[in-house]
């Protein structure tokens, strides 16, 4: 068991550079299986997520190598692939359903494994069914698989989503750009990763236009190329460090990121009292004040993300003044906060909202992470906690962030992984 060790009090200063989102590369390397060939990722993160999503592929039958100094993923795709992707990696990772467009377009057939709910919420594929029957598979769930069938191929539609899902969207991008025809996808989600999905697809060779955007049309084309192309910067570590230089009255330049992706959570830093100077390749945040609280809704993009919601509780945790918290996408999101309460902060949640009173200290305690942003929000909260906090479930903060020990550390953090 690992647990990360953190004593209260440093103000982080210094540089710290993004590596590829975790919620783009995922997608990018599923979408690999749609081009017989060699592709090659680069700026790609040294991320747990990673090495299983490699695993779930190799199992389909490609060959990948990960050269971590050099962030780059090479993956070879041979004409034919199995099309099983089986329970035991699916649940470790939810993002795996993303292998169900490209094999279902490509092959005729996928069976992908329920991942069932997780410590966020229930999180369902309607959409995504649903997007594909429209396209003309047949979709069953069979003994907790998702069983789809298109043996003749998949064909253009026009598909209206309820919500602007970023999975779905995904699921139908990466298979309407082999089917037959126009798809049009309304109400598609506009993320900065669904745009970085339609360049590599359109540098694949892919008709598509609208990319970031609520109406998404892809024309279908016979056979597409592989590629080597470039993940984008994740803005969701970028965001993190926005929190942490706040929380600490700290001074961080963070590059590696396009500063647009972050106009809302930036917006939020700024109203907390920091200055934000947006440079050529990110931005520095410098605060000298206890921050002010900030209200959040989170919403789709280029609404406030959630998956920055609880390191922004974090932040509300120590502000001065009261702050009310809308979760909007995933419903248990809020779990977390009775560990931070752990901490001595003072949240009420009613449903989807959370009312956060700040006080002036939070005081170290053994905490739990039970996800990804939780971890991150639970390791910014012992950063301005008075004495020693440890944050167990390190798992999931490998997750998604790179080294981030070492970069508190960089920063001036008091900071160490126990094994
Ligand atoms: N939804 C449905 N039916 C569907 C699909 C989605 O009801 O068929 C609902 C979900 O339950 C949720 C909402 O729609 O309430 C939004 O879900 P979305 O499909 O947009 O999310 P996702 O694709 O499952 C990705 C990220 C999440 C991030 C969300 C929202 C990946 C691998 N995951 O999830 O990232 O929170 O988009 O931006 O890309 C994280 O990184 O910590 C994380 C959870």
């Amino acid at each position: 068991m690992t647990v990360i060790s953190v004593t209260g009090g440093a103000r982080l200063e210094g540089l710290v550079r993004v590596t590829g989102a975790k919620n783009s590369v995922l997608k990018l390397m599923a979408a690999t299986i749609l081009a017989p060939g060699t592709s090659t990722i680069t700026n790609v993160p040294a991320i747990l997520d990673v090495t299983i999503m490699a695993e779930l592929m190799r199992r389909l039958g490609c060959d990948i190598s990960h050269d971590e100094p050099k962030q780059s993923l090479t993956i070879s795709v041979p004409e034919k692939l199995e099309h099983r992707a089986d329970y035991d990696l699916v649940r470790q990772m939810r993002a795996s359903i993303c292998v169900l467009g490209p094999l279902v377009t490509r092959f005729g057939a996928a069976d992908v494994a329920l991942p069932g709910g997780d410590a966020i919420g229930s999180r369902g594929l309607d959409y995504h069914i649903e997007g594909l029957k429209k396209l003309g598979a047949t979709v069953k769930s069979e003994h907790g698989y998702l069983v789809a069938h298109a043996e003749n191929g998949l064909h253009g539609a026009t598909i209206h989503l309820d919500f602007p899902s970023v999975g779905a969207t995904e699921t139908i991008l990466m298979a309407a750009v082999l089917a037959s025809g126009v798809t049009v996808i309304d109400n598609a989600a506009r993320e900065p990763e669904i745009v970085d999905i339609c360049n590599m697809l359109s540098e694949m060779g892919a008709q598509i236009s609208g990319a970031g955007t609520s109406v998404i049309e892809i024309t279908g084309v016979k056979k597409l190329n592989p590629v080597t192309h470039q993940t984008i910067g994740d803005r969701i570590v970028a965001g993190t460090w926005a929190a942490a230089a706040v929380m600490t009255k700290g001074d961080i330049t963070v590059t590696g990121i396009d500063a647009k992706y972050l106009e809302m959570p930036l917006s939020k830093i700024r109203d907390a009292g920091a200055t934000v100077d947006i440079e050529k390749d990110g931005f520095r945040v410098t605060m000298n004040s206890r921050p002010k609280s900030v209200d959040i809704v989170t919403l789709p993009y280029p609404g406030f993300p959630t998956d920055l919601q609880p390191q922004f509780i974090a932040m509300n945790a120590i502000a001065e003044g009261a702050a009310m918290v809308t979760e909007n996408l995933f419903e248990a999101r809020f779990r977390f906060v009775q560990e931070l309460a752990r901490l001595g902060a003072s949240v009420k949640t009613d449903g989807h909202h959370a009312l956060i009173r700040g006080v002036e200290k939070l005081s170290s305690a053994p905490v739990e992470a039970t996800d990804i942003r939780a971890g991150a929000g639970l390791v910014l909260a012992g950063l301005v906690a008075d004495g020693n906090t440890l944050v167990h479930g390190v798992e999931h903060i490998d997750r998604g962030y790179t080294d981030f020990v070492d970069q508190l550390v960089s920063l001036g953090a008091d900071a160490k992984r126990i094994d």
